[in-house]
Order: structure tokens, then sequence, then C-alpha cells
């Protein structure tokens, strides 16, 4: 879950992007950039990490967010935190690889608000492995949530999307779909689809008013990575080994994945899609 700074309204949330803004020119008014008031949001695997992130943000800057994931516990968790803080949010029960869930999903929202405007494929698996260690059924199990997820639910909404010539997809794909890691064989396969679906997306539907992004982080501290973390024989040690592959020698949090996915949710960035926008403190700049 998030931490209490990550709870702050979206006044100080502005002044934590750029805290020289208003004590440099003072007579200038303030303006709260990246408002979502009466835009309708819905965020898969919103249940834990990331997902719980960009909700929390999302809902923090004026949106309606249905926190949708196959735990119901920790989507309901998300939603208390963001009523907690004064946001509207409501759960939505949901596994992205069947495909009638999402279009229950699509048919509920639309009654409802009779739009989305803002659509994230979070929700995602991960696992380790070269090809020798990896078996068809792991390669399956990722490409159906990963890969097959987020075709599913872009493509419950995008018919409404085009027919109001308005829409905003984004994709939280990897690092691991710009470069190769090494043990992730699966893993990146699948981030790289998500990277091509994104672009393909993007120049699809540029023509119907939809702009489609993807964010791709690098190794961030959630309950996904403490998990893989667990795994190892000695965690200590892998902790130290992960976090040492990190250029700035740290893992990245999830609420600044949630900082960039509420820029591209926000009318400031409309000139940006078919973007993979990485964020990955240099992982992959060399
Ligand atoms: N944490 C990282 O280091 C990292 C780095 C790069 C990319 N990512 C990507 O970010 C996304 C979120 O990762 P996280 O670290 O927050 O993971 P997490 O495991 O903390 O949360 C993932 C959430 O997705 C939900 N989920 C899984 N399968 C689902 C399904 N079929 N239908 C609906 N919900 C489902 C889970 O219940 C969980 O709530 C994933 O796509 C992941 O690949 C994570």
């Amino acid at each position: 879950m998030l931490n209490a700074k990550v709870r702050t309204d979206r006044t100080s949330f502005f002044e934590e992007v750029a805290p020289n803004f208003g004590s440099a020119r003072r007579t200038i008014q303030k303006t709260i950039m990246f408002d979502l008031t009466n835009k309708t949001a819905l965020v898969s695997g919103a249940g834990s990490g990331i997902g719980a992130a960009i909700a929390e943000t999302l809902a923090r800057a004026g949106a309606f967010v249905y926190v949708a994931d196959r735990d119901e516990d920790g989507g309901q968790n998300t939603v208390a935190a963001i009523r907690a803080s004064g946001g509207e949010a409501e759960f939505m029960p949901l596994d992205v690889t069947r495909e009638a869930d999402c279009a229950r999903a699509a048919t509920a929202v639309c009654q409802r608000w009779e739009r989305l405007d803002i659509l994230v494929n979070n929700a995602g698996v991960g696992g380790v492995g070269n090809l020798p260690e990896t078996s068809g059924e792991e390669l399956d199990r990722m490409y159906a949530v990963n890969v097959r997820g987020v075709f599913n639910l872009s493509k419950a909404f995008i018919e409404g999307m085009i027919a109001r010539k308005s829409g905003n997809i984004i994709n939280i794909a990897s690092v691991g779909g710009i470069v190769g890691i090494r043990d992730r064989v699966a893993y990146c396969a699948t981030k790289f689809a998500v990277v091509g679906l994104t672009k393909s997306m993007a120049l699809d539907h540029a023509p119907d008013g939809v702009r489609v992004n993807c964010i791709c982080p690098a190794r961030v501290e959630t309950p996904f990575v403490q998990q893989r973390i667990s795994e190892y024989a000695d965690p200590a040690q892998a902790r130290r080994e992960m976090t040492a592959t990190q250029p700035v020698g740290r893992m990245g949090t999830p609420a600044e994945i949630a900082a960039a996915a509420l820029y591209l949710a926000a009318d400031e960035s409309a000139f940006v899609t078919g973007s993979a926008f990485v964020i990955d403190g240099a992982y992959s700049a060399g």
C-alpha cells in the first residue's frame, strides 16, 4: 500500500512535483495541473503495488476510479484507502484473462457513466527463468495475464472510445519490454509484446482520438518484487544484488510510477501517444 506521503491533497502533490514554483514566483496564482475531475478511470490489478498507487493517485486528482482486481481483499483495501482520503472508488471483481469478465466490466461502467475516460492495464504476473528452465505452461501463464489481459480489457472498451472519439489507455509494461533481462525470458517476451500492442494501437486509433501509451519501469519495490526476493535461498543477498543492478542504487517506488500515469492520464499530455515511457533509474541507459 502507499505510504502517508503519497496520500496528500492535489495542491501539495503539485508542490511536491515543482517545489520551487510557488516560492520563486510569489505573485503568480498556483495552478493545479493534472486535474481529472469528472473523469472515470479503471485500473486493473489495483489491489496491490503499482496499481494501488495509480488508483489512489488518479482518485486524488479527482477521478472516479474502478479498482479492478481478481483479489477482492486487496481491491477493497485500495477502495478503503481512497475513500479515507476523500476520493471516490468502487471495487470491481475482474480476471483480465477472461474475456467475459472484461466485457461485463465494460457494460457495467458504461451503464453507469456512459463512458470510460482512462483505462490502466496494470495487472501482471512475473517469473524467473532462462529458456531451459522455463516451461511452455509458465510462458502461457504469463502471456495470459500480461498480453492477453491487456488485449481483452482494451478490446472491451475500445469501441466505446472510438464512438466518442475520446479515450486514454495506459499499459504498464516494463523495462524488460525495452531491453532483455537475464533469467526473465518469458516475462520479457510478454512485456515486449505489451510495448508492441501499445504502439500498434496508438497508430490505429490516433485518428479516433484515442491515446495509447505504456510505462516501462525497472524494479519497483512492491509485493510482486518482495515475493520474487523471498523465493531466493538468501533473500537479503538477493535484495542487495537486485539493488546493485540499478544504477541509482535503489528500486523505484510505486508513487514514482503513479506520477507518470497521472501525467499520461491528464489532458496536459494530449500530444503524447505511442510512447514507451521508461522510468528505470538509468537501468537501460548503457
Ligand atoms: N514491481 C516491479 O518491479 C515492476 C517492474 C516493471 C513492471 N512491473 C509491472 O507492473 C505491474 C504491477 O506490478 P506490481 O509489482 O504492482 O505487482 P503486484 O503483484 O504487487 O500486483 C499485481 C496485482 O495484479 C493482480 N492480478 C494478477 N493477475 C490478475 C488477473 N488475471 N486479473 C486481475 N488482476 C490480476 C493481483 O491480484 C495484484 O493485485 C505488472 O504488470 C508488472 O509486470 C512491475
